[in-house]
């Protein structure tokens, strides 16, 4: 695995190797890897969780990293992706990790061989595809019940912006989880139906192990869509509300990748509920990035040797 593009193109068996070797990385059992590297962080869109854990994660593994913001950088004079990472590759940066709006930002990129950044970790590609935002999910599930399958999981919310949706339906349904979505139906998109049913939330809700919640994506709504967007309705008919909290099995868990729009998807009061698990998602997202770095660098290491 050079690249770390997609969850969703990695074997079974290496996405519960990423599993074990994250939790290792977490229990202190996992060696940290000899080799080193300089990685580039580079994030076109916000970010707090993914690029400062990133971050952590870099220093934890003993490797150098140097922070491009690409508001302060040639990017803004029109200087392309692609002409950005052959900079910092010919510079001797080793591996870039990036999160860029545009969805697929990395696919013209795998098939250039002219000299470009050897490795390419995508930190949220657009609607498209959060891999290690998936990863630091299933790390959290797994811990939480051993194994996926016949877990019933529940995502709920704007799932035709949210590609943490994308990422880890996908994922999950692979792993033998059953895998059901709900939320407006016009942010419901059809091709969702290969991973799960599309349901009402209210829906055997005591039946549910985790309810993944997703941000409102404010910024990916048109104007318009926006300026329509009521709130306190929306919570009333698909967010978590106090009544569904009480409703939930006592095994089940509630997840979301935040940022949280509280009150809006999730009751204010929820977010540190008991059964939230949303700040240990956030604290397993450093090993689960280590366990990422420590694969690519491995991979790296066994092509060059
Ligand atoms: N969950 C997530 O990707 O958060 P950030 O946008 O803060 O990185």
């Amino acid at each position: 695995m050079n690249h770390f593009t997609n969850l969703n193109t990695l074997t079974d068996t290496e996405v519960m190797g990423l599993i074990d070797q994250a939790i290792s990385f977490k229990n202190g059992t996992a060696d940290i890897p000899t080799q080193k590297m300089t990685v580039a962080n580079l994030f076109f869109e916000n970010s707090t969780r993914t690029k400062s854990s990133f971050q952590m994660a870099e220093l934890k593994l003993g490797w150098s990293q140097i922070i491009v913001d690409p508001s302060g950088s040639s990017t803004a004079k029109g200087e392309s992706l692609s002409d950005t990472l052959k900079t910092l590759g010919a510079i001797g940066v080793d591996a870039a990790v990036i999160r860029h709006r545009q969805t697929n930002w990395y696919v013209p990129l795998l098939t250039d061989d002219s000299g470009l950044m050897p490795i390419l970790i995508n930190a949220g590609d657009g609607s498209g595809q959060h891999p290690s935002q998936s990863l630091l999910d299933l790390m959290t599930i797994y811990e939480e019940f051993g194994h996926f399958a016949g877990l019933h999981i529940r995502i709920v919310g704007d799932l035709s912006h949210s590609r943490v949706a994308r990422s880890n339906a996908e994922i999950l349904q692979r792993l033998g989880a059953e895998v059901s979505f709900a939320g407006p139906t016009a942010w419901y998109p059809e091709d969702f139906n290969q991973f799960g049913s599309f349901v009402k939330i209210d829906d055997g809700l005591e039946d549910i192990d985790v309810m993944m919640m997703l941000r409102v994506q404010h910024e990916r709504l048109s104007e318009v869509a926006d300026e329509q967007f009521d709130p306190a309705s929306y919570h009333r008919i698909y967010g978590l509300t106090r009544d569904r909290y009480q409703r939930l099995a006592p095994q089940a868990i509630i997840m979301h990748p935040a940022p949280v729009n509280r009150g809006v998807e999730i009751a204010d009061e929820l977010v540190e509920a008991p059964k939230s698990r949303i700040f240990k998602q956030m604290a397993n997202g450093v090993f689960a990035r280590m366990a990422i770095l420590s694969s690519v660098v491995e991979a790296k290491h066994a092509v060059t040797n």
